[in-house]
């Protein structure tokens, strides 16, 4: 069984933005796409540590601000020929309000 939380309203995040939220396994990052879909990811990129909340979204991916790689907010995969990826944390929503899954959180944590 999940133990949601809730880290917060989709309104406090604009549109193809993000915002950060601490955890055990480091800061996540909390998108939110121009079709209203939210997705959290580790804030930190696998090439050489750039913070992700702060690329640019376009579909259900985000680029990295600091050389370009692509990832997938819903998987977490690098794009292209890039390799890596980041965790990704799962997410809904209960009317505006974000919930996020802490024993998931928690497990990673303890990997
Ligand atoms: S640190 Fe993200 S692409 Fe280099």
């Amino acid at each position: 069984m999940s133990n949601w939380i809730a880290i917060g309203s989709i309104n406090d995040i604009p549109r193809r933005g993000a915002r950060c939220v601490k955890s055990p396994i480091g800061t996540i990052a909390v998108f939110r796409t121009a079709e209203d879909e939210i997705y959290a990811i580790e804030d930190r990129c696998p090439h050489k540590g750039g913070p992700l909340s702060q690329g640019i979204v376009h579909g259900a991916q985000v680029t990295c601000p600091l050389h370009n790689w692509v990832f997938s907010l819903e998987t977490g995969e690098a794009q292209g020929a890039d390799e890596g990826r980041v965790r990704t944390v799962a997410l809904r929503l209960d009317g505006e309000t974000i919930l996020m899954d802490a024993d998931l959180v928690m497990a990673i944590a303890a990997e």
